[in-house]
């Protein structure tokens, strides 16, 4: 029998990580669950353990480069090899107009978003290129494809997943490793709940320029995933895919 596959799934407590790793669960693939909250990462191995599936939480902050060296170590201990990343820890930033943040605020997304991603592609492909290969999808944004106002340093970060996506798949194709990115438009998640309270008037009228008139669900983005992640299209590399009911389409 062939061995299960192996996933990583960087904020996979919540949202968007934790739907993935209930629908890769369905597949049969082990997962390690990355998250800086541990009862969060503690329950999405909870539910997938539930439907059948193995996994593993990991504790650690993503933004901190000897912590994502850890999770990448600590996965391959455990499960022998990474087949699978999906690059997903992120969080929004506080709403407002660009010059209004403070210097904390602008590091705290790059260090979170931008480094704590690159970090662990990184340390990821270290492992995919020795085993012979692997795929990966990067969490960029409708925010990483158009400018929208009061995301200034979110938007930077989501732009950058766009460039590492497609530099990757350039780089490492010949030797198996595939690379994509999505582009979620508002997706209803804790974390859009919690930026949705704290900013209510960015909501009014929020699903007026979304063509299908309703914001996303985290279980059609894990769809999305799955297929990208153990999909028969691995020719589909170095590409952004939105999913955001039409967003930017127009
Ligand atoms: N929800 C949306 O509308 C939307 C749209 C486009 C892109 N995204 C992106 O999708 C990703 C997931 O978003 P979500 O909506 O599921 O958010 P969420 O807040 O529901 O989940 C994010 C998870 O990441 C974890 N996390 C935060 N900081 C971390 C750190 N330093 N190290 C490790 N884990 C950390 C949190 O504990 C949480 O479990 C983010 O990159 C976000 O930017 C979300």
């Amino acid at each position: 029998m062939d061995r299960y596959k192996v996933a990583v799934i960087t904020g996979g407590g919540s949202g968007l990580g934790q739907a993935v790793a209930l629908r890769l669960a369905e597949e049969g693939v082990a997962i390690s669950v990355v998250d800086v909250s541990e009862a969060a990462g503690q329950e999405t191995v909870r539910l997938v353990e539930e439907k059948g599936s193995k996994a593993i939480f990991i504790k650690a902050d993503v933004s901190k480069a000897e912590e994502v060296k850890y999770y990448v170590d600590k996965t391959v201990e455990e499960f022998g090899t990474i087949d699978m990343f999906y690059n997903n820890a992120g969080i929004s930033g506080p709403g407002v107009n660009f010059v209004d943040n403070t210097i904390e605020q602008i590091d705290l997304v790059l260090g979170i978003n931008l480094h704590g991603a690159l970090y662990g592609l990184k340390y990821v492909l270290e492992v995919m290129l020795a085993n012979g290969g692997g795929r990966i999808v990067n969490t960029s944004s409708t925010a990483g494809v158009v400018g929208q106002a009061t995301v200034g340093t979110y938007s930077a970060t989501k732009h950058a997943m766009v460039g590492i996506t497609k530099t990757l798949a350039a780089e490492y194709a010949a030797q198996g490793v595939v690379v994509n990115a999505i582009a979620p438009g508002t997706t209803e998640t804790p974390m859009v709940r919690e930026y949705k309270e704290k900013n209510p008037e960015a909501f009014v009228n929020a699903t007026e320029p979304i063509p299908q008139k309703r914001l996303g669900q985290p279980e059609e983005v894990a769809e999305l995933v799955a297929f990208l992640l153990t999909g028969k299209a691995p020719y589909i590399n170095g590409v952004v895919v939105p999913i955001d009911g039409g967003f930017t389409a127009i």
